[in-house]
């Protein structure tokens, strides 16, 4: 079976002035430095802050080994689109990954499954993994739809064969849980991550997003097709991140 080590990353969303941004990039590379073998957390950590803060952050973490991420990029290399980055900016400042179509995005900026899909694209040209965001609102939970809802998403919004063509990454945040404080219950979580696996195949590292924090990520983490989890406010904290992350089986 392929070997998918856990992944464990922060979405700090529009937070972090350069004050509180650097002093919690700083604490988890100095956790990351000082933790002897057996306090080192088992998974691989990847934090990903706003634009403004990704040179600093990149610089501050150098060597630790925790990676760094954008939350988003534009489809083209460059060129006269005001206000957006493109895939090799996020590259530039030394990113390896990039987190796409999140529900804030989808919902908030109406970015559909085909722009999304664009954007997956532009992220392997550029050499960034992907991490591609999908989940269903309340609704379409309560209507029996979470599956075909989540389903019709990854098909319109990943390239063909994506999986094959590179490292990818796929993270379930059903929209009802994100800041809710409400995670979604294990079992919602096995049954989705398992549909997800057989539709994604062994190589695809699965995340869970949505309300993970210290005292439920053990649980959520030892699933058998969780391969992580996309947290979000709870990292914004050193000790609960920390501690998420300390928390892979
Ligand atoms: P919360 O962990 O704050 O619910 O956010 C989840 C999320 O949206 C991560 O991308």
């Amino acid at each position: 079976m392929t070997e998918r080590k856990k992944l464990v990353a922060g979405n700090w969303k529009m937070n972090g002035l350069r004050a509180d941004g650097l002093a919690l990039a700083g604490e988890l590379g100095r956790r990351m430095g000082s933790a002897d073998a057996s306090d080192k957390p088992r998974c691989a950590m990847l934090v990903c802050p706003p634009a403004t803060l990704l040179a600093s952050v990149a610089a501050m973490l150098a060597g630790s080994g925790i990676a760094l991420g954008g939350q988003d990029c534009h489809p083209a290399p460059k060129g006269a689109f005001t206000g957006d980055l493109s895939a090799e900016m996020l590259a530039d400042a030394g990113c390896s990954h990039v987190i796409l179509g999140h529900s804030e995005r989808r919902h908030g900026h109406g970015e559909s499954d085909a722009l999304v899909r664009e954007k997956v694209a532009a992220a392997r040209r550029a050499g960034l993994v992907p991490v591609v965001c999908v989940g269903e609102t309340l609704e379409q939970r309560q209507a029996g739809a979470a599956w075909a809802t989540v389903d019709a998403q990854l098909a319109a919004s990943l390239p063909e064969r994506a999986a094959e063509a590179g490292e990818l990454i796929v993270a379930y945040e059903p929209v009802w849980a994100i800041g809710s404080g409400l995670a979604a219950s294990l079992e919602d979580i096995a049954e989705m991550h398992a549909a997800l696996r057989a539709r994604l195949g062994a190589a695809v590292r699965i995340l869970y997003g949505g309300s993970v924090n210290p005292g439920n990520a053990a649980a959520i983490l030892a699933l058998a097709d969780v391969d992580g989890a996309l947290v979000g406010g709870a990292s914004l904290d050193a000790q609960a991140f920390w501690s998420i992350a300390r928390s892979c089986p």
